[in-house]
């Protein structure tokens, strides 16, 4: 519980942390709605798809970078963090979305990205032309290089995006000359957080948008920003490029990052003394092990930390049942929820990751990630739903090259296609692309082409139809807000079949899901609340999930 002074000097009582159990929809701006016609998603787009999200049910929406950017990659090389780019509006827009949202009940977090900027951003230009040693350059790592000439980087470091972490400059005189740090693209160097101008500079954007009435902020690589001061080398370089986790001991996970959540936390509890409204931070944390997870939420640091270990699991019993006891058993004692996520803007689609690809889904992937739905909003803690999840999108697998714009594609030599299958412009009416995307005149191409069988997603379809995804993840929504049972507390895990998990939440709240192919014997009898697929009394067919209201003690 937080008490704070009102502005008429009585305490205001924030009773609930909303956030504890808040499900976010991410909105990845560029491919929600269009409202200009140029087949680019836009701020004025996220607006108007508000209503829809409200009737879905979600608490809130997280929006994917929209600042000023080359988008080298989409957003996350930020030029200036205060201010809309012009392709997905200006600061009114913004202010009109986040009024609309306010009165609507639906919470805003900003994608704020403190690791790295982008080249354009006015200081790492100025660090350009000022040249070595100067203050500017300060701001980020610029470094000699090694050898005859300097013309190794300072140290073996790989970029997440394949390549090496360091790119040479051209000096003023046209001479190659130091060479800069960027654990992504090199149009994304990254920022010196030892030096003391780049907190205050954050510290001035989270005010920035703070006063504009956000809600909270997603941080991205929030394992990152402290490099271990002497820049060594690393001692697997392999390693470090081999797997997406932030590996390199010697770039991320610093100790020293745990005071910056600090101060953003005392931030946050600043604003929420002074209105009220209690603001949320929550952190791409990827680090090796539970318990340095763990650390980032103690109760003064960040509020949550996404959990990422569903979007690598296959589809297993087992593998799902370790992996949600060991969340439990982590975030336990630290004063934080778990954040369950499915999908997101960086992974396969679940569709397609759990059995098909390519076209309508109706088949196997399809029942699969309708009953991980099922099985992620039963959990306790806080979920993230990618959009287009709860249309039951399939990725997008056969985009030819030469519309791929995921700078991992360029890097890795073409050889990862990972991140623009996921990432197509939503459908939401019709039976050709656009889909109602953009508002362009016929012919208004979306940024990336929509496949013909977008159309058995089209949200007009969705809505219309009961059994779509579309109503499962509503109705499983309310009753997630409306039940006692869902309210905080564990699970417990009931005995089943290997094949099959069950658990209880609260006072009878049954959550049974069928990974196998084969029915099972239904762990309560009667018809469930609510299920993934069809479900006839007493049995719970496969790849199917259900929910029943069951007598606890009976279990
Ligand atoms: C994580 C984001 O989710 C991803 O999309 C981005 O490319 C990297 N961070 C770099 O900012």
């Amino acid at each position: 519980m937080l008490t704070a002074p009102a502005d008429n000097g009585l305490p205001l009582r924030v009773a609930h942390h909303w956030w504890r159990d808040a499900v976010i929809y991410q909105v990845y701006v560029r491919s929600f709605l269009d409202s200009t016609g140029d087949g680019i998603g836009d701020l004025a787009g996220v607006r108007a798809g508000l209503p829809y999200l409200k009737k879905l049910g979600v608490d809130g929406i997280w929006l994917s970078p929209f600042y000023p950017s080359p988008q080298h990659d989409h957003g996350y090389d930020v030029a200036d963090y205060c201010d809309v780019d012009p392709v997905f509006g200006d600061l009114a827009e913004f202010d009109l979305l986040v009024a609309a949202a306010r009165r609507l009940g639906v919470k805003v977090l900003l994608d704020i990205v403190p690791n790295h900027c982008s080249s354009e951003h006015v200081w790492f230009r100025e660090a350009l032309a000022a040249g070595p040693g100067s203050a500017a350059r300060a701001r980020f790592h610029f470094a000699d290089g090694r050898g005859p000439d300097g013309e190794e980087p300072p140290n073996n470091w790989r970029a997440m995006f394949g390549g090496p972490a360091w790119s040479r400059v051209v000096e003023e005189d046209g001479t190659p000359g130091q060479w800069y740090l960027h654990m992504f693209t090199p149009e994304q160097p990254d920022l010196n957080w030892r030096n003391p101008e780049v907190g205050a500079h954050f510290e001035h954007v989270l005010r920035f948008w703070l006063d504009r009435g956000v809600d909270g902020f997603r941080i991205d690589v929030a394992a990152g920003l402290f490099k271990h001061p002497a820049l060594p080398d690393s001692p697997d370089p392999e390693a470090d490029e081999r797997t997406r986790d932030s590996v390199n001991p010697l770039a991320w996970n610093q100790p020293e990052v745990h005071d910056v959540w600090r101060h953003w936390r005392a931030i946050c509890e600043e604003y929420a003394a002074k209105d009220g409204r209690e603001r949320l931070l929550v952190g791409e944390v990827s680090v090796p092990t539970p318990r340095e997870h763990a650390l980032y939420v103690r109760p003064d640091e960040l509020h949550q930390a996404f959990f990422f270990d569903l979007l690598g699991a296959p589809w297993d019993a087992d593998a799902f049942q370790k992996i949600i006891s060991g969340a439990m058993q982590d975030i336990a004692g630290t004063g934080s929820t778990v954040t369950w996520v499915l999908n997101n803007h960086d992974q396969v689609r679940t569709v397609t990751r759990y059995g098909e690809s390519g076209t309508g889904g109706s088949g196997l992937g399809s029942a699969r990630a309708r009953a991980a739905a099922l099985l992620m909003m039963a959990l306790p803690g806080s979920a993230y739903i990618y959009q287009g999840e709860e249309l039951g999108l399939p990725e997008v697998v056969d985009l030819p090259d030469d519309v791929l714009t995921d700078p991992i594609f360029r890097r890795t030599g073409s050889r990862k296609r990972i991140r623009d299958g996921c990432r197509v412009p939503l459908p939401w009416s019709g039976h050709a692309s656009p889909f109602g995307f953009t508002s362009g005149t016929e012919g208004a191409r979306p940024w990336l082409p929509q496949p013909e069988w977008f159309a058995e997603h089209a949200t007009d379809r969705a809505l219309a139809d009961t059994r779509s995804f579309w109503h499962l993840y509503r109705d499983g929504l309310q009753l997630r807000r409306g039940l006692p049972q869902f309210a905080e507390g564990g699970l417990r895990w009931l005995e089943s079949p290997p094949e099959v998990l069950a658990f209880v939440r609260g006072d009878g709240l049954v959550c049974a899901v069928n990974f196998g192919t084969g029915p099972v014997p239904a762990p309560v009898a009667g018809t469930p609340l609510l299920a993934s697929g069809p479900c006839a009394d007493g049995v719970l067919p496969g790849s199917t999930a259900a929910w029943w209201i069951s007598d606890s003690a009976a279990l």
